[in-house]
């Protein structure tokens, strides 16, 4: 701990605790807006939103003609690529493609972009030593955590490039400049510092003040806002998530479906992927597929206090709740140390520790509040988890708590009929910082699991094997062949999966590493590009028309036309099966979860555990059924309890950085 920093720490601290005095109305607030009487916010899952059926009719429209330009331009040296003619001559034979950005912080957002640009016709060498073109033939991009963060930056800033961005890099204003660490937003100007935050602070009094319970999220979403929309005020302050329905390039199809994830979660507890309920954030919608919840809410409107979908005030609705710091702070909000060993280890061993036991006590507040719950009163059915209809709050906390740290929920689902998943692993998993599959295997676990039922997903080796046959090392396909998939409960998509590895830079940087300079965030980019490429197609020049391959192969299949003969060789190389007949002689007997498919964990989902802890450790933390019933006393009661979470926020931010 520097000097420097704990001036940092001192500054912050000071802002803190001048601000509560000083109160003025911020966008962040949400606001009250008459809506139609009749309004129902709340519908089943059952099958695609009409927005989204809708806005595939326009998406599908460009996908195509991207899809078919890329398919063509990779296979042009086969010598029978008739199959492509075949595919485009039905729209509904053209294969969908989805992309999904996993956790990891900066790293996972700036190794993802990279990995993104290869795909994008926008980069700098995508068309040429890449596969530029891929991203506009993309209907779904989902992102997690790190993953959200450039999916976010990338669809609120009207859906820039990331060449875009690299090359506006030197500039004052540029996006993804986190050269400072959050506690020193200004850099080497502390009074710019000092007036960030205290913008941050007095934004979420505000909101506090108009009735609503604030929590680290809110910091935390706001503080990092400032590196991803630097060019909207106050770093993007009055910018929701549902804005993208006004959005040209959006509403005429011209970007991808961009989707954050959140797993539910009560203050100080955990979750697994047998028992998490993960929940998406779309332009249109906020809810999940869930067994446990299978609902969706309109999220525009969250905020409103609602029962059973209406507002309890007739014809009144709230807005401006969805503020996109805060979706994507709540798919980001990894504070629990019992999640996170590396904070827990650094607050509690750390210098800080004294202070952050008596700020915190063990009042911990370490999730994201949706209140009031969106769900109340809705009717759940049989396999509902009570707590979603009879609580007042809703507790979201980072997508990748359950283990799942690659967005892959939302993709499976299957009325969004995709047909290829690019699955972007730039998790942390092994000792040295590189993925090792466990992502994968916990999504493939999922699906025999009551919560995962409607998700199939293909069968995975373990994450011993993973790195035993190098899996970990460059991109591999998953479930090639859907003749193999009948166990399952219907046939998945393909997945190609691209997992963060050296090629040339050292992409393995800690999650909680919280300041990046110039050189490497351009680094990582680069790096994020090379492991897309099989190193710009030098190792591999024949690897784009694998990819053709394996985004045909579902299409190809269901129809039972032949498949390219190249593709053979192909299939021989990329598909898991096929290396691991190579190595061991037996495909698929080296791995456990294959053969362990039928024996999946059964679960109860247990109600108690949240209400419990409300009441007995939070005892400031009181609970009212209406929001807008003794606001007064809440929010007097909510700036007690919110101290300790701004200290949490200012020792969290300054500990990262020496990480
Ligand atoms: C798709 O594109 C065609 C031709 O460009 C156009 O006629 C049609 O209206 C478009 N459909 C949708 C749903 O946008
Ligand atoms: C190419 O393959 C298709 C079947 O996919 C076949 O009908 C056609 O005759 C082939 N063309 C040539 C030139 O072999
Ligand atoms: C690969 O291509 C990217 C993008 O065009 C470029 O930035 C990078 O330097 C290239 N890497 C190598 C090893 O040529
Ligand atoms: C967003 O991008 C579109 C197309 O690139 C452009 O026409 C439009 O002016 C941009 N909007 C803003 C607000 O920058
Ligand atoms: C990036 O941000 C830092 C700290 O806020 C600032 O000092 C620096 O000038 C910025 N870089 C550029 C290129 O604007
Ligand atoms: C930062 O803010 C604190 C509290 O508002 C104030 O006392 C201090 O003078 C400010 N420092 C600078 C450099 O503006
Ligand atoms: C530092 O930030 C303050 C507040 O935004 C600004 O007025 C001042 O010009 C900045 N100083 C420098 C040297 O950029
Ligand atoms: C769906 O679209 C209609 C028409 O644009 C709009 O009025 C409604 O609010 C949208 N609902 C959701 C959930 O996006
Ligand atoms: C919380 O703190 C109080 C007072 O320090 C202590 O009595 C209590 O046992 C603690 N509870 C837990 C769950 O640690
Ligand atoms: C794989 O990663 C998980 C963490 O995600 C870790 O618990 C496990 O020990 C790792 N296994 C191997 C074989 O590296
Ligand atoms: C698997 O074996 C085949 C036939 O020997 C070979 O062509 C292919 O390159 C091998 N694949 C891998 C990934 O080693
Ligand atoms: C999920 O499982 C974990 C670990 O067993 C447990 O701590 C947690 O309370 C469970 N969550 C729910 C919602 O059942």
């Amino acid at each position: 701990m520097t000097l420097a920093r704990l001036s940092a720490l001192a500054y912050i601290l000071s802002v803190c605790a001048a601000t509560a005095a000083t109160l003025q109305s911020s966008p962040y607030a949400p606001v009250e807006v008459s809506c139609d009487t009749s309004i129902q916010l709340v519908r089943k899952a059952d099958g695609l939103s009409q927005n989204e059926t809708e806005w595939l009719g326009k998406r599908d429209n460009h996908t195509k003609e991207a899809l078919k330009t890329f398919l063509e331009g990779a296979t042009s040296s086969y010598s029978n690529n008739s199959l492509i003619a075949r595919l485009f001559s039905d729209d509904s034979n053209v294969p969908r493609v989805a992309v999904a950005c996993s956790g990891g912080g900066y790293r996972a957002m700036l190794s993802g972009a990279g990995m993104l640009a290869a795909m994008d016709d926008r980069t700098e060498g995508a068309n040429e030593h890449g596969l530029g073109g891929l991203l506009q033939a993309t209907t779904y991009l989902a992102g997690l955590s790190g993953g959200s963060w450039l999916v976010g930056s990338l669809a609120y800033n009207n859906w820039t490039s990331v060449q875009e961005i690299i090359d506006h890099t030197s500039e004052a204003t540029s996006i993804w400049n986190i050269t400072a660490s959050l506690a020193s937003l200004g850099g080497i100007n502390s009074s710019l510092t000092n007036e960030t935050w205290s913008t941050i602070m007095s934004d979420v009094d505000s909101k506090q003040q108009a009735g609503y319970v604030v929590t680290i999220t809110d910091y935390w979403g706001r503080a990092l806002s400032y590196g991803f929309f630097p060019n909207a005020a106050d770093g993007g302050v009055a910018s929701q998530w549902s804005s993208l329905r006004d959005n040209d390039i959006f509403r005429d199809g011209e970007m991808p479906f961009p989707i954050s994830v959140a797993d539910f979660r009560s203050p100080n507890t955990a979750t697994t992927y047998s028992n998490s309920t993960i929940f998406e954030f779309n332009p249109f919608e906020m809810g999940s597929w869930d067994e446990s919840l299978h609902a969706f809410t309109d999220l525009k409107y969250l905020g409103t206090n609602v029962f059973n979908g209406v507002p309890v005030t007739k014809g009144r609705c709230v807005t401006g709740f969805d503020n996109v710091g805060f979706v994507i702070g709540t798919s980001s909000s990894l504070f629990s140390p019992m999640m996170s060993p590396a904070i827990g280890i650094l607050l509690n061993e750390g210098p800080l520790a004294t202070i952050f036991t008596k700020a915190m006590g063990n009042d911990s507040n370490d999730v994201a509040n949706y209140s009031p719950n969106p769900f109340r009163g809705i009717d759940l059915g049989s396999s509902g988890l009570e707590i979603f209809s009879s609580d007042d709050y809703l507790f979201l906390a980072d997508g990748g708590e359950d283990g799942e740290t690659i967005p892959l929920a939302p993709l499976l689902q299957k009325d969004r009929e995709v047909d290829v998943i690019f699955a972007f692993d730039n998790s942390a998993d092994t000792t040295h910082g590189w993925p090792n599959g466990s992502a994968l295997v916990n999504t493939y676990k999922r699906q025999f699991t009551p919560q995962g039922r409607g998700m199939p997903f293909p069968h995975i080796p373990s994450p011993e094997e993973f790195v035993q046959l190098h899996l970990n090392e460059r991109p591999v396909f998953f479930g090639c062949d859907a003749n193999s998939l009948s166990d399952l409960e219907h046939v998945p998509p393909l997945v190609i999966y691209v997992p963060n590895a050296h090629y040339s830079f050292n992409s393995n940087q800690s999650t909680f590493k919280l300041a990046y300079d110039e050189r490497e965030r351009l680094g990582l980019i680069r790096n994020g590009f090379e492991a897309m490429t099989r190193r710009n197609l030098t190792e591999d020049v024949s690897f784009p028309g694998c990819v053709a391959c394996a985004i045909m192969r579902r299409q190809q299949e269901r129809l039972d036309e032949p498949l390219p003969e190249e593709c053979s060789k192909c299939f021989a190389n990329y598909c898991w099966d096929n290396i691991a007949s190579n190595v061991t002689g037996n495909g698929w007997s080296n791995s456990s979860y294959f053969l362990s498919s039928t024996s999946g964990s059964t679960i109860t989902l247990a109600p108690t555990s949240s209400t419990g802890l409300l009441s007995s450790s939070s005892a400031s933390f009181t609970r009212t059924t209406s929001i807008h019933q003794n606001a007064a006393r809440r929010s007097e009661q909510t700036t007690y309890n919110i101290r300790p979470l701004i200290v949490m926020v200012c020792l969290l931010i300054v500990v990262s950085c020496n990480v």
